[in-house]
This record gives C-alpha cells, sequence and structure tokens, in this order.
C-alpha cells in the first residue's frame, strides 16, 4: 500500500530543490513543538500513542448502538464531524446503508433540517452521539436539546441514557457537566487536539465503527504516516515537498487552491480537507483559499473557470489507482452512440484518460497540477492521506508564519449572533 504524489506539473521543481530548508526547518518546529500553538500538538504521534482502553470501548459502544438502532444521529459541527463524515462516505457502499444509517445534525441551524430529521425518526429505533470539545457550541446543543427530548419522550429517562453517548473535554464544558450527570457513556477528546485534527480520536471513531468502518485499519494507515512524514529528509518526504510546493506558488500569486478528484466517495472527504486548510492557514491576511470540485462532473459547470478564469489557480488531484469496481464497455453493433472506439476500455480507463486529458490542460492553462496518488480507496490509504494532510498543514502554516493550531476568527460571528440573541455578557454596549 502506498501514496505517491507527482509534481511533474507542479512548474516550481526547480524552485523546491533551492527552498527546501525551509519545509524542513517548520518540520522541525512542528515536532520539536517550538512554534506557535504547539499545547496542539498531541495528534502528531497519536496514532501510536492512542488510549488502547478508550478504543475498546468505542468499539463497544459500536455494537451496542448496531444491537440496539437503525440509526445512529452524530451531532457535531466543524472538526467535530467532518472527518467523520468524510471517512464515512469514502468507504460507504452508494447506494446501501451500513448495519445502522449514520445521519448527522448540529452542523447547521435549519429549522427544516431538524424538523424533517425528527419525523424522519419518528418510526425508527435510534441512538445519539453528541460530539463537542468545547461543550458548548451553539448548533450542536440546540439539536441535541430536541434529539435527547424526544428519546426521552420515547423510551423513558433511564433508558434514553443508554442511547447517548457524548464526546467531549476530559473535564470542562456544558456537554461534560450534562453528560457528568446523567450518567451518558462518555469518551475524550484530549486537550492538545484541535477540531480539525481530531478524526482520529473518539470524534471520528465511534460514527465510524457504528457506520462498519474498520476502525483498526485507519488506526494503521495513519501510524503508516506517522512514520513517513515526520521524516526530515525532504527528498524522502512527500508532506514536506507538498507543504514547499503549495506556498512557493501562492508566493507568486496562486492564491486558491483546488482539491480535485474523479470519484464522488471523496466529495466530503474534500470538506474536511477545506476545514482543515482553510481554519489552520486563513488567518493574519494570509493563506490559500481551499476550494474543492469533483470530476468528472465539475467540468462541466466549473471547468471554464479553471481553463480560462483569473490564473491565481493551483490544483491538487487525489486519484485512486485501482477503483473498487470496474466495467468494461461492450461492442455495441449499430454503435448508434459512437462509443465504439471505446468498446473493450474499461470505464476506469476512460475516467483516467480525462484526468489525464484535464491535468494536461489545466497545466497548458497556467494552472499547476499536482496529483496524489492512493492504491485503494479504504481504511488504511484513507488514514495515511489524513494524517499525510494533517502533517503537510502543520508545515505550510509555519512556512507561512501563521498559528496553524488556533482559530481565533470564527469567535467574530458568534458574538455578534449572542449579542443579536441576547445572551447574557453580550449586551448592546
Ligand atoms: O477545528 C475546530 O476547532 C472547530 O472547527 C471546531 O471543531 C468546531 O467549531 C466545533 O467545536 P466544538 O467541538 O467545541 O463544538
Amino acid at each position: 500500500m502506498s501514496l505517491s504524489i507527482d509534481f511533474s506539473k507542479s512548474m516550481v521543481l526547480k524552485k523546491m530543490e533551492i527552498s527546501k530548508d525551509k519545509s524542513r526547518k517548520a518540520l522541525n518546529t512542528l515536532l520539536e513543538g517550538t512554534g506557535e500553538g504547539n499545547d496542539f500538538l498531541g495528534w502528531i504521534n497519536w496514532p501510536k500513542e492512542y488510549d488502547k482502553d478508550e478504543f475498546d470501548r468505542i468499539k463497544k459502544a459500536a455494537k451496542e448502538i448496531k444491537d440496539h438502532s437503525d440509526v445512529l444521529v452524530v451531532i457535531g459541527i466543524g472538526g467535530s464531524y467532518l472527518g467523520a463524515k468524510a471517512v464515512q462516505y469514502a468507504l460507504s457502499p452508494y447506494f446501501t446503508t451500513n448495519d445502522v444509517e449514520i445521519i448527522y445534525a448540529g452542523h447547521q441551524m435549519s429549522s427544516s433540517y431538524l424538523k424533517e430529521l425528527m419525523d424522519y425518526l419518528e418510526d425508527k429505533d435510534f441512538s445519539v452521539n453528541i460530539i463537542s470539545k468545547s461543550g458548548t457550541t451553539t448548533e450542536p446543543a440546540i439539536a441535541f436539546r430536541f434529539l435527547k427530548q424526544m428519546l426521552e419522550d420515547r423510551y423513558g429517562k433511564e433508558e434514553s441514557k443508554k442511547r447517548i453517548y457524548a464526546t467531549t473535554d476530559r473535564g470542562k464544558g456544558a456537554l461534560k457537566g450534562l453528560a457528568d450527570e446523567m450518567n451518558y457513556e462518555s469518551f475524550v477528546i484530549p486537550d492538545n487536539i484541535g477540531g480539525r485534527f481530531s478524526v482520529l480520536t473518539a470524534v471520528g471513531l465511534l460514527p465510524l465503527a457504528a457506520a462498519g468502518v474498520d476502525i483498526d485499519a485507519l488506526m494503521e494507515g495513519a501510524a503508516l504516516g506517522v512514520k513517513k512524514y515526520k521524516n526530515l529528509d525532504f527528498d524522502d518526504n512527500i508532506a514536506m515537498q507538498y507543504a514547499l510546493y503549495r506556498n512557493i506558488l501562492y508566493k507568486e500569486g496562486k492564491t486558491i487552491e483546488i482539491l480535485a478528484n474523479y470519484e464522488p466517495k471523496l466529495k466530503y472527504f474534500s470538506e474536511w480537507w477545506k476545514q482543515l486548510f482553510g481554519e489552520s492557514e486563513g488567518k493574519d491576511g494570509e493563506g490559500l483559499f481551499p476550494v474543492s470540485v469533483n470530476f468528472t462532473t465539475d467540468l462541466h459547470s466549473m471547468g471554464q473557470m479553471i481553463q480560462e478564469g483569473k490564473r491565481n489557480i493551483l490544483e491538487t488531484v487525489l486519484r485512486i489507482k485501482n477503483p473498487k469496481h470496474d466495467l468494461i464497455i461492450e461492442e455495441d453493433p449499430k454503435n448508434l452512440d459512437g462509443l465504439n472506439y471505446i468498446a473493450g476500455k474499461s470505464l476506469d480507463y476512460v475516467n483516467k484518460m480525462a484526468a489525464k486529458g484535464v491535468a494536461q490542460a489545466h497545466f497548458d492553462g497556467d494552472v499547476p497540477v499536482v496529483e496524489i496518488t492512493m492504491d485503494e480507496l479504504d481504511e488504511r490509504h484513507i488514514g495515511e492521506l489524513m494524517y499525510f494532510f494533517e502533517i503537510s498543514v502543520g508545515i505550510s502554516g509555519y512556512i507561512l508564519e501563521v498559528n496553524p493550531f488556533n482559530q481565533p476568527g470564527v469567535e467574530k460571528y458568534k458574538s455578534n449572533m449572542f449579542r443579536l440573541l441576547g445572551k447574557p455578557g453580550y449586551e448592546q454596549k
């Protein structure tokens, strides 16, 4: 198994060679814990040092959920749900549900969504995993208040407690207090792991185990990442290379990074990636703006813009070498659709030729393209890929000279909203 990266269309190979020391220095700062935000570096060795007892409890809870529920409602926002959704969507079949259907809530405040979800749950057995590190975030707190009430009405106060799993801080926050008071089964988000770096903690692992994902293999993949991407040899560490490449181009005016895929199962992986890079780098007036596209679908909507719009884009493509399934295109005697020229070829071959053609066209149109290839789309590769991006963003943030581990700007909307809602302590001055 492996991840590989192709920089042949990056446009900056020579420049990377010249400034590779920058990347090495940034990785060193990260590993030595001497940079800003160094109290949030628990994720670096986590895939090797995670709490094995808690891991077993997660598996046990997942089994309980499978035994007594049709649906698990995962309540959380930002780093408290995107990782689980990314991995679950990447590894689940398109048209059948797993043993337990996973539904996400508390990641927006749509009254229609919540009402329709409650209607949907009316004739289903369900459990809730409420996830919030701070334990005070408004969106999940509101969704939890409604669903907790629904569980209590349905199963009674005592029984409903067995259907609520809380993932939160070890000691502080409203959710921690509530979980202790109500005696919910609880899991910990370590103090030194921030939300967007928490997918491999109980935050991601409990919903994923309930969804039938092999969480042992996911952790093994991430542990392989630890071995590979903490390596200070630039020529042998693609995370250092990727971090440097995007920073060189950023300084040259490429201020937007598009993450593209040719497999729609990766759609939510891109959402996770956008938060990881956007929230880590977008501060102090700096940062590449992360966006995502799903090809070939979006070639028919965004393709024009990428090919000929403002030349401030770089493109990172996620590719899968061996698809889970493939189909051979058969010869048709009449050939009315004109497709016989690809008869005998596989659909994945056609998809790959499209990718090749697109990469060349974008490169010719002054869009640097870097391709990251996974041999397979499975737990091990996804675990490694997530770790790869986590360490890359740490290195990249330090090259950019921002603190990659805080998100002060997120508070701005909250204080305005709290003032408008009349929350005590936020009165109009
Ligand atoms: O990455 C982050 O820190 C944020 O996206 C948080 O995960 C998000 O705001 C949710 O916070 P909490 O888990 O405290 O409810």
